[in-house]
């Protein structure tokens, strides 16, 4: 006999949720002033842009980030009339792909202008977006070559701009100075350019520093899947991931015992521990190893031992006991034990929990996003 359903077989199962997705997205339409655009790089946060994407665009998203221009080429295939742009920037040689696949370059120094402009005279020009470093120092024009436009606006003739964009390096810290001092930087660039477009700084955390920081389109990602925006706050976003784990073995210690990889824990007798089908080869993090937590019926239990490739071990001693057996599934993420405190645990963010969540899950989704609030 074969079990009907590949997710009885499973070792681990995601579940991602796109009626908390798009519910997120609506809740950050009511608190920002101007447009919602979706961030869906790196696969929309791990979570699968084939069905965050139309879910986000069916409940009236209509700008959409990506990092890469391969990962924009996909979501065209996906929205054949979304604003798509491309966060990473005009590489040479791609700007014919640009033209074809009807996307928006993010243009970062004067040389992708100067190309923009030129391919936009040789073509026909079509929209771009402007980036200018306000305070990250990774991407986008110096405050120098800000300057440089504004002494020679003919260098941006013929070079429509959808938008002019920068990104806030703190907006998580609310108290942070470089918050306003980006925010002033910003608005002299806006003042000193030549040309006048719609503005956009904020990302998730951004939109929750208030009006000022929103201009005309916030550019929200991990708010959007769950994560929190106000660190130390309560979580105002809905879940949108739970990822369950497979209890493989359970056995009873009551001799002192190391546990995993390096002896690196020393059980204390009696104890009851169990083995699970997840680890750092499906992206679960090495360092959650004897920090990380997972809930079995609701009770908290932890980690003990190293995470290794496929297993991780729990000390389930308090969980309760019907719940423990082969077969049984327990929260690495879920209600009990949130993305965010499992992110902590393993000392990183939710951006890195759920972008690195592993090809081996059983992945699952509920809702379609038509039905949130
Ligand atoms: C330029 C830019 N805008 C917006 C975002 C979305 O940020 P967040 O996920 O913090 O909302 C990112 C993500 O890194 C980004 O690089």
């Amino acid at each position: 006999m074969t079990l009907p359903d590949p997710a009885a077989r499973a070792g681990a199962i995601l579940t991602i949720d796109l009626d908390a997705i798009v519910a997120n997205y609506r809740l950050l339409c009511k608190r920002a002033a101007g447009r919602v655009a979706g961030v869906v790089k790196a696969d929309a946060y791990g979570l699968g842009m084939a069905a965050v994407a139309p879910a986000l665009a069916q409940a009236g998203c209509r700008s959409f980030f990506v990092a890469h221009l391969n990962e924009a080429i996909a979501l065209r295939a996906l929205l054949a009339d979304a604003e798509i742009a491309v966060l990473n920037g005009l590489m040479p040689g791609t700007a014919g792909d640009y033209r074809a696949y009807r996307l928006l370059p993010v243009l970062n120094d004067l040389g992708q202008i100067e190309t923009w402009q030129r391919e936009g005279a040789a073509h026909g020009a079509t929209p771009a977006i402007l980036h200018v470093d306000t305070g990250m120092v990774r991407l986008g024009l110096t405050e120098g070559e800000v300057q440089r436009l504004a002494a020679r606006p003919e260098r941006l003739a013929g070079v429509p701009l959808a938008y002019i964009m920068s990104h806030l390096a703190c907006a998580d810290e609310p108290d942070h100075p470089l918050n306003a001092a980006q925010l002033g930087r910003f608005r002299s660039a806006l003042a000193q350019l030549p040309v006048r477009a719609p503005a956009s700084l904020a990302n998730s955390a951004g939109v929750f520093l208030g009006p000022a920081y929103q201009f005309d389109l916030v550019r929200p990602g991990i708010a959007v899947y769950g994560g929190n925006p106000l660190p130390g706050q309560p979580n105002p976003m809905r879940a949108t991931v739970r990822l369950q784990a497979r209890i493989l073995q359970v056995r009873s210690v009551d001799s002192p015992l190391t546990v995993g990889y390096g002896a690196t824990y020393e059980i204390v007798p009696p104890a009851k521990l169990a083995t699970i089908a997840v680890g750092y080869a499906d992206g679960f993090p090495r360092a959650s190893s004897n920090r990380g937590s997972a809930a079995v019926g609701g009770t908290r239990v932890p980690m003990v031992g190293r995470v290794s490739m496929d297993l991780i071990v729990l000390d389930v001693t308090a969980a309760p006991a019907g719940q423990v057996h082969a077969g049984a599934l327990v929260d690495l993420i879920g209600p009990e034990w949130t993305l965010d405190e499992a992110a902590a645990a393993a000392g990183t963010i939710a951006y890195e929990i759920l972008t690195g969540l592993g090809r081996r899950y059983h992945r699952r989704y509920t809702g379609s996003g038509a039905g949130a609030p």
